[in-house]
């Protein structure tokens, strides 16, 4: 397990510091400590749990509903493929598995070499392009499952 330093830890307390105690603080102290430190792993989870006073498994069970928090480290490259109703009915889930498969990761986690992150999202306003993915800011239109690998290895080195 990748250990946060205390520098960041220190910040995460400051955040908490900032929301009043009880269930209702949850989601908005969560938002507010990925976007500082990126992602949430166990001991903030932990440090959130105790700082709130709510149980830890509240906590863990409210990370693990919404994939928009993280648990892990993002990648150098965060791969989002949009999974909005263009992309959908143009064959955006046979990507996303695609790049899972090539990955050998699931959405919302990051290969363990720390390079690639798999992420989906709604729309990217570019549904004439459908099905789309992002890599960073690098747009990639008209996607199909035998582009996966193509687009991966532009990132590879
Ligand atoms: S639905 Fe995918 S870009 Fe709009």
């Amino acid at each position: 397990m990748v250990k946060l330093s205390k520098e960041k830890l220190d910040k995460v307390e400051t955040i908490l510091d900032r929301f009043p105690k009880g269930q209702s603080s949850l989601i908005g102290a969560l938002h507010a400590i990925q976007l500082e430190i990126g992602y949430l792993p166990e001991e903030v989870q932990k440090l959130v749990a105790e700082k709130l006073e709510i149980p830890e498994s509240t906590v863990y069970g409210v990370v693990t509903f919404y994939n928009f928090f993280r648990k892990e480290p993002v990648g150098k490259y965060i791969i989002t493929a949009c999974q909005g109703t263009a992309c959908h009915v143009r064959g955006a889930g046979s990507v996303i598995e695609a790049f899972e498969k090539t990955l050998g990761i699931k959405v919302g986690h990051t290969t363990p070499d720390g390079k690639f992150t798999l992420d989906i999202a709604r729309c990217f306003g570019a549904c004439g392009l459908a099905p789309v993915v992002m890599v960073n800011n690098d747009i990639y239109g008209r996607m199909s499952p035998k582009k996966v690998e193509e687009v991966i290895a532009k990132y590879r080195d």
